[in-house]
């Protein structure tokens, strides 16, 4: 993919930008990016703290598919990193028990299939300060030294070029191994936040989906929050 970089200093989200550049029929390959982001978006809704520091983007893509987008793009960030880390599943990269970054995929679908997708990744990089509420690291902290943004931000650019390569040529099932290995809740107990009941359970493994499969049969698509049992 060739990637068109849109730069700003400070945007309220790039998701958001991003979503009216989609609107606007810019093609796929757009990426914004912001030095800091004054209402990031995670996940369900919650906010996510980007300050200065961090890598904020937003890919543009108009894929066929979309099926476990989120998970290949956070194998393709977490490759990009130079820090030892785990997929969280179903979207996020921690560093042990400490969150480094996360991946939030919005699509438009259409009578055709997918219209577009917007690929949000959020990575602390130099922003080592967070809110007492947030168990999080970021690069600095795990390297022991700062990180030049631009070469973290062509890295990542890089390794989502050949992973989203490689997703549309042979899809999910491309990735599963790579995916199983990097997800510690495979063959671990879990407990997890679904329509507002805690439950507890041993996963199993990754569907050919991408769901966390348990051990009763049940498979997980999405929860309201989910981690290890310790
Ligand atoms: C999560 O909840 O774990 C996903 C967080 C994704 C945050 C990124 S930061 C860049 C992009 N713009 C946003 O508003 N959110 C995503």
């Amino acid at each position: 993919m060739n990637w068109i970089l849109e730069r700003h200093a400070s945007v309220d989200s790039t998701n958001r930008l991003a979503y009216e550049r989609a609107r606007e029929g810019v093609s796929a390959g757009l990426v914004v990016v912001a030095c800091e982001q004054t209402s990031g978006r995670g996940r369900r809704d919650n906010r996510w703290h980007s300050p200065p520091g961090g890598l904020w983007l937003t890919l543009l893509l108009r894929p066929p598919r979309i099926e476990g987008l989120s998970l290949v793009a956070a194998l393709a960030v977490g490759a990009a990193l130079g820090v030892e880390w785990q997929l969280h599943w179903p979207n996020d990269l921690y560093c042990g028990t400490r969150k480094l970054g996360g991946v939030l995929v919005e699509s438009r679908l259409s009578g055709q299939g997918c219209e577009f997708a917007l690929v949000g990744v959020g990575v602390n990089a130099n922003n080592s300060e967070f809110p007492p509420e947030l168990v999080a690291t970021s690069l600095a902290l795990e390297l022991g030294h700062e990180v030049e943004l631009e070469q973290q931000l062509q890295a990542v650019l890089n390794s989502l070029s050949s992973y989203l390569d490689r997703y549309e040529r042979k899809g999910l099932g491309a990735f599963l191994d790579e995916l199983r290995g990097r997800c510690p809740m495979v063959g671990s107990r879990v407990r997890y936040l679904s329509e507002g009941l805690e439950h507890e359970a041993l996963a199993v493994d990754l569907t050919e989906d991408g769901a966390l499969r348990l051990e009763d049969g049940t498979v997980l698509r999405s929860v309201e929050r989910i981690d290890l049992v310790s």
